[in-house]
């Protein structure tokens, strides 16, 4: 994925008599530095061949032409096809945040092999935040020890990095987020504080609003410095400076930056209120001029937005449409993250449907450079990094690279990211290999359990959105990975064709409700007789799970948060079962039946560990609620 849509397939295989990569005949016929992604590939009885105006080119074709090879127990086929190919944006990016955990080096280019799989073509680098600045500093030392582990990239290591990126066709645009998000440079720097306090290294993940002070010449000198620095290291056009929530309460805190804002007139319309949006303003034209000043381009998050912005600044909308349709009709050019962000626990489906032109006018939509993918950090650290990226962030690669009306096929999708999460562990990507091992150490004080404990984890999702941070568990920096949430997929494929089942069982039944059915029951279809025994395994599956658990948690005494998701399985593939029953034997669904089950249903619902279970709604539509 994303495979190719506009392909003509034909009958038959080319089978490789060596490897396939090296039989592949190449040819590139434009000039050197284009940078036009588009390729043709043929699978023929003659062989393989791929042609490519530019090297870029031949890079998207060969992860096309991975995709289409398929492994034969003796070598190597591929399907005879002709592929002309090409992205629908050419702004294709993944924002990897190795400021909130530090993300090693080998992270950073196992991810980047996912992204070339994929044909995404930027890593957005988020190198600072409030509990870190992870590059080597050499102007100011003092920034890389602020954080509490202390860990940053060396200049060397930002190289290494560079060079595997562009030896894939992926550039690399760093951020460094400002002027809120900046505790970190604060506690190395303190004259940069808008209010004057006393910093620590920031050990929470929630927001600051801590931001430098923007009235201060010495303010901009060290920005000046620090771009000087940065920018020599990393030689994109575009340089990322942030600009998100910055709530302006250190700043209206503040008398002499108060006293600032009204001598500027940034005010709101009563001439005396301080605006804190015309400070950032004021701030934003700054640092664009210094960073133009270094040859660069500036990107900021929608934050930034405001008239007077100069209209070749990129604007990253994470807010959502109604700020993607702002932006252009500044005269930006945008890139749409909301509706991309992984961190959120939401369905491949979810990200997959979000279009960067939704919103965007017609005539408005060259300005629209693409999108980017976005993997915040707070709940993922090195260990579990790439199981919250991957697969899904295959989803947001196709949206972005493939026609439009060819990303409409929601199942389709789904078959083809099986097919992808394969190839990616092949490349050494970690999403699965990970959460199996963290199983098997939660399960290590009765390994006899781990079976029920896999197939509980195949079923539990973390919370979404935000709310890991209000379930009444304090992360810190320091916290460990390590937990059944963490295991936890973002999104659960049992779960998802459990409902899958469910839907194409109910969508056959006739709509039995009274208590004294008028018709007699309808024999039930081979098809539906199939899926009916296929639920009713899985379900018998999760109750036995759920009692070979217990003696686990009697001894895992960690693991006893998640007692309670085992009962809840329990509870509910009991009425799952009873449900099945009924169907199976053409009964009606009882209304006395249905309340009960309904308040079952809801307590279910219920997370613990910061984790639920993802299969109460398709039980909820199974109990025809
Ligand atoms: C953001 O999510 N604050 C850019």
């Amino acid at each position: 994925m994303p495979l190719p849509v506009q392909a003509e397939w034909q009958p038959g295989y080319y089978r490789f008599a060596t490897a396939p990569l090296g039989a592949l005949r190449r040819q590139v016929t434009g000039p050197a530095g284009s940078t036009d992604e588009s390729y043709h590939l043929r699978v023929t009885a003659a062989g393989a061949s791929l042609t490519a105006v530019s090297a870029l080119g031949l890079q998207r074709g060969i992860a096309t032409f991975r995709q289409v090879l398929e492994r034969q127990p003796r070598g190597w086929r591929a399907q005879y096809c002709d592929i002309r190919d090409w992205p629908r944006f050419k702004w294709r990016g993944l924002l990897i945040d190795a400021a909130r955990h530090f993300l090693p080096v080998a992270v950073i280019k196992r991810n980047l092999d996912g992204m070339a799989a994929v044909k995404l073509n930027v890593l957005h680098w988020h190198l600072s935040d409030d509990q870190g600045f992870r590059v080597e500093s050499r102007l100011f030392p003092r920034l890389n020890q602020a954080s509490t582990d202390g860990l940053f990239y060396t200049r060397a290591q930002v190289r290494e990095v560079l060079a595997y990126a562009a030896a894939r066709g992926i550039r690399v645009v760093p951020e460094f987020d400002m002027p809120s998000h900046t505790t970190s440079w604060i506690v190395a720097y303190p004259r940069l504080a808008s209010v004057d306090s006393a910093y620590a290294p920031y050990t929470l993940w929630r927001t600051t609003n801590v931001a430098i002070d923007p009235t201060r010449r010495s303010t901009y000198a060290f920005v000046d410095s620090l771009l000087t620095e940065m920018t020599a290291l990393f030689p994109d056009p575009y340089f990322h400076t942030g600009g998100d929530e910055n709530d302006g309460r250190q700043w209206r805190r503040t008398p002499r930056i108060v006293a600032f804002m009204r001598a500027h007139k940034q005010v709101k319309a009563d001439g005396v209120t301080p605006d804190k949006h015309l400070l950032q303003l004021y701030f934003s034209q700054k640092v664009d001029s210094l960073v133009r000043r270094h040859g660069k381009i500036m990107i900021g998050w929608d934050e930034i937005l405001g008239p007077g912005l100069p209209h070749d600044v990129v604007v990253q909308s994470w807010r959502g449409a109604k700020a993607m349709a702002q932006t252009v009709q500044q005269g930006h050019p945008a890139l749409l993250s909301a509706g991309y962000y992984l961190d959120l626990n939401y369905s491949a489906a979810t990200y997959y449907t979000a279009d960067p032109h939704a919103g965007v006018p017609d005539s408005l939509r060259t300005r629209v450079l693409g999108g980017e993918a976005a993997m915040w950090g707070e709940y993922a650290d090195s260990v579990v990094y790439d199981s919250r990226v991957w697969p899904r962030a295959a989803a947001v690669a196709e949206r972005l690279w493939s026609p439009a009306a060819a990303t409409q096929d929601v199942p389709d999708m789904y078959r083809r990211l099986a097919a992808v999460s394969d190839e990616l562990e092949g490349l050494g990507l970690r999403h699965r290999r990970t959460p199996a091992i963290l199983l098997r150490q939660m399960a290590a004080p009765y390994p006899a359990a781990l079976p029920a404990l896999q197939t509980l984890a195949a079923v539990v999702e973390p919370v979404k959105e935000y709310k890991r941070n209000f379930q009444g568990f304090k992360y810190t920096t320091e916290t460990l990975y390590n937990r059944l949430v963490d295991a936890a997929p973002a999104e659960s494929d049992v779960a998802r064709r459990f409902g899958a089942t469910v839907d194409s069982l109910m969508a056959a039944q006739p709509v039995l409700t009274s208590l004294v059915p008028t018709v007699a029951p309808m024999p039930l279809t081979p098809v539906a007789r199939g899926q009916l025994a296929r639920l009713q395994k899985q379900v018998q599956q999760w109750q036995q799970a759920s009692a070979a658990l217990t003696p686990l948690f009697v001894v895992a005494p960690n693991l006893g948060e998640y007692a309670p998701l085992a009962t809840q399985l329990a509870t509910v593939a009991t009425l799952c079962q009873q449900r099945l029953a009924q169907l199976a034997s053409g009964q009606p669904v009882l209304p006395a039946w249905q309340t009960e089950a309904k308040l079952q249903l809801d307590a279910a619902q219920k997370p613990a560990g910061q984790a639920e279970l993802a299969i109460v709604k398709a039980a909820r539509r199974l109990a025809g609620l």
